[in-house]
């Protein structure tokens, strides 16, 4: 095959991220295999269900299968005879016990995947990896693939944002193609010919540089993000206003707004990991001390949710056990149900631990967090938690939590105090209307 030709595509690992690469694929136009080792996830994707939420993603899986170009697979030989190029999207999770990321599933994919490799294709690995992890598997391939060195590794690291997932995938603000050579090059501007139509931006790089360019972007973004909440640790000592300072900083251009919101912090399957297993990494091959700023961004952001305990036991007068508590949030972030290491939820069982009657509540990510959380309790719908609640913790700043009218919820809880857990409500409104309204960084 030419390599300019269009390829055919394999996607190894349909979670959030292999899922929503395969269906928008197929979408503009390539024939796609979807390939997981999990038998539940394939057949719901085979019979048009996204096992997770993301906005917009079921109406493109039931177009994709419609045009017959999307088919989902557990077999590995099959998709070894399909595809041309295979996009490697599996899991790389924290290891537990250590700060290094989990390459158990990055391996045992590749290892699956390359005794059957018998002609000229690419593997292209997507998910977030240590430095040198794709040198390494290079050599895996080389070794077990029966096509030997003609089966080239690349690596092209994945931005997308759950929530915005479709519109990160068909549109990228860039791509960054880390590759061995010309060949994989063409291979790779072949597979993602419709997205560079648009224009989208492409850095063309080394292996290492495309592993590095996505810790680094998501240590930058973690790094924005305590910033701001170190910032608040100091308003709080001194009575300033984070909403105000963050604001005043926002409007320098050099600065810009965005991840600079004070808060709660980060959560969720990608930053909290991803920047402690840079640090790791870093340590391991001796540049530890360049990112060792990065366990201080991770300390001011745990200490965020201890600090959220703080204001509501300091709201409900110094005490939490026996109280009514409605937590608003579970997932963690809005238009996700992703609750993978979500701030909201450990705050909800810390508060839970102490003695608190917590219900909790999510648009989305109810079922996961019952799932994963029994021993809590939960609600049917915002007010429904809040009934009888001694206060109202607001969590994760979905917008069905910031429409809901002071007065309306005045109308179901004991008291009226609320912890604005994201800077996401007004409190100029919310207290004009006989609310207690506490947030982080904000003086009373
Ligand atoms: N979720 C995001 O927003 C996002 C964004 C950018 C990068 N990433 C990175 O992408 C990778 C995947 O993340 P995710 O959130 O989609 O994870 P996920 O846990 O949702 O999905 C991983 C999938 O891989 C499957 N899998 C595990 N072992 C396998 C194997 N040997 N063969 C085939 N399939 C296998 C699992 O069954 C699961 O369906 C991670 O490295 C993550 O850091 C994620």
């Amino acid at each position: 095959m030419n390599a300019t030709e269009s390829p055919r595509l394999t996607v190894i690992g349909t979670g959030y991220l292999g899922a929503t690469h395969a269906i928008c694929m197929a979408v503009l136009g390539f024939e796609v295999v979807g390939v997981d080792v999990d038998q539940r996830k394939i057949e719901k994707l085979a019979s048009g269900e996204v096992p997770f939420f993301e906005p917009g993603l079921p109406e493109l899986l039931s177009k994709a299968l419609e045009s017959g170009r999307l088919r989902f697979t557990t077999s590995f030989e099959e998709a070894a005879k399909f595809g041309d190029v295979h996009f490697v999207c599996v899991g790389t999770p924290q290891r537990p016990g250590s700060d290094a990321a989990d390459l158990t599933y990055v391996d045992a994919a590749v290892r699956a995947l390359a005794p059957h490799l018998d002609r000229r294709v690419l593997v292209v690995g997507k998910s977030t990896v240590p430095v040198g992890t794709a040198a390494r598997l290079t050599g895996v391939l080389h070794e077990l693939a029966p096509a030997g060195e003609e089966v080239e590794l690349a690596w092209n690291p994945e931005f997308l944002r759950e929530g915005f997932a479709v519109d990160d995938t068909m549109r990228p603000d860039r791509l960054v193609f880390g590759v061995a050579s010309d060949w994989a090059d063409e291979r790779l501007r072949a597979a993602f010919k419709p997205v560079l139509d648009l224009g989208t931006p492409v850095v063309r790089t080394d292996l290492a540089t495309a592993e590095l360019v996505k810790v680094a972007a998501n240590s930058f973004l973690a790094t924005k993000i305590s910033y701001i909440n170190a910032m608040a640790e100091v308003c709080e000592a001194v009575g300033a206003d984070i909403k105000d300072l963050a604001d005043s900083l926002a409007l320098d251009d050099r600065i810009g707004g965005k991840f600079l919101k004070p808060g709660l912090g980060f959560g969720g399957g990608c930053l909290p990991k991803d920047i402690r297993a840079f640090a790791h990494r870093a340590e391991e091959i001796g540049v530890g001390q360049a990112v060792s700023f990065l366990r201080e961004v991770d300390d001011i952001n745990r200490r965020r949710r201890a600090r959220t305990v703080d204001l509501v036991r300091e709201l409900l007068g110094g005490q939490i056990s026996g109280k009514r508590i409605a937590a608003w949030g579970a997932a963690f972030k809005p238009n996700s149900d992703d609750i993978r290491d979500a701030p909201a939820l450990d705050v909800a069982r810390t508060m839970h631990g102490l003695g608190g009657h917590v219900r909790v509540f999510d648009p989305a990510a109810l079922d996961n967090a019952r799932r994963a959380y029994p021993e809590l309790r939960y609600g049917e719908s915002a007010l429904n938690a809040a009934e009888d609640a001694d206060v109202v913790v607001l969590l994760t700043e979905w917008s069905d939590f910031r429409e809901i009218e002071p007065d309306a919820l005045a109308q179901v809880v004991r008291h009226k105090r609320i912890v604005d857990g994201r800077h996401a409500l007004d409190a100029a409104r919310w207290r004009a209307a006989g609310w207690e309204y506490r947030a982080l960084g904000r003086s009373l």
